[in-house]
C-alpha cells in the first residue's frame, strides 16, 4: 500500500497512467471516496495508459461505460444507484467479469456488502482545494 499526493486533475491522470501499465486481464479496481475526488479523472488516465484514446465521462446515468482497447478493455462502472445484489445482477455486472479487460468501479462502497472481490483498491482523500491523497492497494507502481 502506498499513498501519493497530486496537485491537479492532470497529475491524478498521470498517476493513473502509470498504474495502467501494471494492469492485467480481469483486474477489478474499487474506487473509494466521495463526489469530486477525482475518480473519473483517474479513470481517464487509466484509459490513456491502456492506449485507449477516448474522452472519459462519469457513467452515472449509464451505470457502465465501455472503452474497448487491445489487449485490455476498460469497463467503467458507477454504482451510485445500486443498493441490492439483485440490481447488481440485473445491470449485467457479473457478465463483465468474463470479458477481457479491467473493471474500474466508482462508488464501490455501495456494492461491498455483497461483492468485495476487488484485487486493487484506490482511496481518494481531499487534502486541499486542488490536492488529493490517493492510496493504492494491491499493486505496486514501481
Ligand atoms: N488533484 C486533483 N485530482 C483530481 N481532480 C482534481 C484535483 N484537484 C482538483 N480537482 C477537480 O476535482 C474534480 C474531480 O472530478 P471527477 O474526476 O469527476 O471526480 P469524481 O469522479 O470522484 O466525482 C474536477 O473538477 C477536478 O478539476
Ligand atoms: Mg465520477
Amino acid at each position: 500500500m502506498k499513498s501519493y499526493i497530486t496537485n491537479s486533475k492532470r497529475e491524478t491522470a498521470r498517476l493513473a497512467e502509470r498504474l495502467a501499465k501494471k494492469l492485467k486481464n480481469h483486474d477489478i479496481i474499487f474506487f473509494k471516496g466521495g463526489l469530486g475526488m477525482g475518480k473519473t479523472a483517474f479513470t481517464q488516465g487509466l484509459c490513456r495508459g491502456l492506449g485507449i484514446d477516448r474522452n472519459v465521462t462519469s457513467p452515472t446515468f449509464a451505470i457502465v461505460n465501455e472503452y474497448s482497447g487491445s489487449p485490455l478493455s476498460l469497463f467503467h462502472f458507477d454504482m451510485y444507484r445500486i443498493e441490492t445484489e439483485d440490481q447488481l445482477y440485473n445491470i449485467g455486472f457479473y457478465d463483465y467479469m468474463d470479458y477481457d479487460g479491467v473493471l474500474a468501479i466508482e462508488w464501490s462502497e455501495n456494492i461491498i456488502p455483497f461483492f468485495s472481490d476487488a484485487n486493487i483498491v484506490i482511496t481518494f482523500e481531499k487534502t486541499g482545494e486542488n490536492q488529493r491523497k490517493i492510496t493504492i492497494e494491491g499493486v505496486d507502481i514501481y
